[in-house]
């Protein structure tokens, strides 16, 4: 199985793919991810990558598919993929295409999470996660069970997002409309795009992109 989830920045799909991630031995792909782990690492990738993002806005398109391509590379052909920020462009779309055939795997679902962007600022300002284990958390919508202490790993040291400002927010919001929004008629065509109500609770969330995937 081999799925994308798209949708603006805070739609959750950091947040659903972990629980794919537990629940069925999915692989999470964040592109985001990634490039954050190049940024942190300094390597060559990370130092071109690090000034884009602060910006909010999108890495080259090559950049992100050699992260994709190479990530695939080293997956077990029997694990699913859940691509997470990636595709974000039509270029991307065409890349990934190719990838995938590449690796002979193909495309099962595209699973829109659609909220109201007026949440989104909220959702990302109120974003906080793990320094440890990067489990995330949200200051209201999903705090840790005991303050200061991570579910997952007991550790009591978190981080935020360099971007996850109000006027970075707004120009991640815009490039998504303008690039991103664009790919999804071309996945409609081939009818494989279901469509989720992001506002609803997280398990909600979680339990209709169940119900797509059996
Ligand atoms: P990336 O890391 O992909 O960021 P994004 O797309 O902006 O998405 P986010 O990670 O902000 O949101 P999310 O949907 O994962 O939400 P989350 O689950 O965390 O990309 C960052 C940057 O990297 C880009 O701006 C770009 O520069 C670069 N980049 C990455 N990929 C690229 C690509 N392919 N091409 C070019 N450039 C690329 O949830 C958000 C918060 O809300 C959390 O606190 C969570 O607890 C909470 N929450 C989640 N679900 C719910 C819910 N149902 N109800 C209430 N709260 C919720
Ligand atoms: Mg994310
Ligand atoms: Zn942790």
């Amino acid at each position: 199985m081999n799925i994308i989830l798209l949708g603006p920045p805070g739609a959750g799909k950091g947040t659903q793919s972990a629980r794919l991630v537990e629940n069925h031995g999915m692989k999470q792909l964040s592109t985001g991810d990634m490039l954050r782990a190049a940024v942190k690492a300094g390597t060559p990738v990370g130092l071109k990558a690090k000034a884009v993002m602060d910006a909010g806005e999108l890495v080259s398109d090559e950049i992100v598919s050699e992260l994709i391509d190479a990530e695939l590379e080293a997956l077990g052909s029997d694990t699913g993929a859940i691509f997470d920020g990636y595709p974000r462009t039509e270029a991307q779309a065409g890349s990934l295409d190719e990838i995938l055939a590449k690796h002979g795997r193909t495309l099962d679902h595209v699973i829109e999470l659609a909220v109201d962007v007026d949440a989104l600022v909220e959702r990302i300002t109120g974003r906080f996660s793990c320094a440890e284990c990067g489990a995330l958390y949200h200051d209201t919508a999903n705090a840790p069970a005991k303050e200061g202490v991570c579910d997952s790993c007991g550790s009591t040291e978190f981080k935020r997002r360099p971007d996850d400002n109000e006027e970075t927010v707004r120009t991640r919001m815009e490039e998504y409309r303008a690039k991103t929004a664009p790919i999804l008629p071309g996945y409609e065509a081939r009818n494989i795009v279901t469509r989720v109500d992001g506002m609803a609770d997280i398990d909600a969330v979680t339990g209709s992109i169940e119900a797509i995937l059996t």
